[in-house]
């Protein structure tokens, strides 16, 4: 078992938990993920780490409440425990940090989570990172102070202009660009229509960028093939060749039918939850 040892609302559906996991806090890399459990009949639901602390064997997960199995998991509290938590699944993050000197990374609200261990990393690395978070609202904006303990810009978007910028993460993207702001690289992670759209930007300036990808994932290892994706024309699985992939080359448009194809379950599940 896998017990929980800080729990942290960070806002109305996002949730922060600490997790005793000694084995995946020992091998963990930025960018790789956990596939968690609530007990043995639970559904497994893959999640980037989000941060995590060798000394004290914990490892962070940020979370949004978005059906049946993250609703149970919200119900849990700092003393319970997952009854599985697996990992570190997936590939590190592809830094390549004899190019990069200047890095931006690109937040759409839980999208945060997942890219602060990240630029974390490249921070330390001796990489001068700046980053851009966006949320619908003030409220949705997360982990803000923590990426300004290391990086020089830290951007706020929010779509009705109640903190930061009003407008898109794109829009600030594009007005640093236009400015005359050089970066070597960006990072965007959060929902797939702001990584397209951010890739559809960064594309015209010939700025690299990484997306990280989520799709349906079932066993985590390869195995089922329900995490396939499409990049630069070939099928790749995001659980064993990503999370991460070349904006460039990923077909955003297939990956958002196929997030689409359980929508009907996921609601017929919350209705009998609620
Ligand atoms: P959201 O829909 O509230 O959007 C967050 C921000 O993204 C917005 O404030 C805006 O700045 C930007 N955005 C949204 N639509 C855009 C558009 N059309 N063009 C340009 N920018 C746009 O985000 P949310 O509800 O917090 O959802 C987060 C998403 O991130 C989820 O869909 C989740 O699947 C995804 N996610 C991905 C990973 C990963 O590892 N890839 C991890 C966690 C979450
Ligand atoms: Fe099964 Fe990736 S989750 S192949």
């Amino acid at each position: 078992m896998y017990k929980i040892l800080k729990k942290e609302v960070l806002n109305q559906a996002v949730i922060l938990m600490d997790v005793e996991a000694p084995y995946v806090s020992a091998r963990c890399e930025a960018g790789q993920f956990v596939i968690v459990r609530v007990d043995d009949e639970g559904e497994r639901i893959p999640l980037t780490i989000a941060d995590f602390d060798r000394e004290k064997n914990s490892v962070t997960i940020i979370f949004q409440v978005v059906g049946y199995s993250t609703k149970l998991m919200a119900g849990l509290e700092a003393g319970d425990s997952f009854c599985d938590f697996v990992g570190p699944l997936g590939q590190p993050a592809p830094f390549e940090l004899d190019k990069w000197n200047r890095v931006i990374g690109i937040a759409g609200g839980v999208g945060a989570a997942p890219l602060y261990p990240q630029l974390k990393k490249l921070s330390e690395e001796g990489v001068e990172v700046s980053v851009i978070i966006g949320g619908r609202s003030a409220e949705f904006v997360i982990l803000a102070e923590k990426f300004e303990q290391f990086c020089k810009n830290v951007y706020i978007m929010t779509d009705d202009g109640s903190l930061g910028g009003k407008g898109f993460v794109t829009n600030k993207l594009q007005e640093l660009i236009e400015s005359g702001e050089k970066y070597d690289h960006a990072i965007a992670i959060g929902p797939l229509i702001m990584m397209k759209n951010v890739v559809a930007v960064t594309k015209k300036y010939d700025l690299h960028t990484a997306v990280s990808l989520n799709p349906i994932m079932i066993d985590g290892t390869g195995m089922c093939g329900g995490c396939r994706v499409t990049v630069g024309g070939e099928t790749k699985f995001a659980c064993v060749d990503g999370p991460d992939f070349d904006g460039f080359l990923v077909d955003f448009d297939e990956c958002m039918h196929r997030q689409s194809f359980f929508k009907e379950e996921e609601h017929e599940c919350m209705m009998r939850l609620s």
